[in-house]
């Protein structure tokens, strides 16, 4: 039973959640992902409307929920609630950089 508890952290760790994802994001890499893949629908810098006006400027995201838990939704392929939104499927890096730079947004 000891030895099981023990190994609950280390699970936690190796599978990596939201917060582990977003500890090595680098943000320039991921305004760079960002300009690529979400500029064309959404605002993705700290002034500025959405070309898309359906579409949430990134730095408003901040004000709905912690972006740490965009990096699940990411991980899984942000889906839910997002009609006109393609899908993406990003690697655990690029979703680190993306929510580092959305981090950026909030000050
Ligand atoms: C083709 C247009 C389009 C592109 C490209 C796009 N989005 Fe969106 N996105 C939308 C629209 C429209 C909404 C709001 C409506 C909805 O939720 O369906 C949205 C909503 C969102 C939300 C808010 C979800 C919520 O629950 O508040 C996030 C976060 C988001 N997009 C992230 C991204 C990221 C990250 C990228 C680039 C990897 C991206 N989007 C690319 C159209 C787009």
């Amino acid at each position: 039973m000891l030895s099981l508890l023990r190994l609950v952290p280390a699970v936690v760790i190796l599978c990596g959640g939201p917060a582990a994802l977003a500890r090595d994001g680098r943000p320039e890499s991921g305004r760079a992902l960002a300009q690529a893949n979400c500029a064309r629908c959404h605002a993705i810098g700290r002034t500025g409307s959405s070309p898309l006006a359906a579409a949430p400027p990134f730095r408003a995201i901040h004000q709905r929920y912690p972006v740490e838990q965009l990096a699940e939704a990411l991980a899984e392929g942000i889906e839910t609630g997002h009609a006109v939104m393609p899908e993406f499927q990003l690697g655990q890096t690029q979703i680190a950089d993306l929510v580092a730079y959305l981090k950026t947004l909030e000050r």
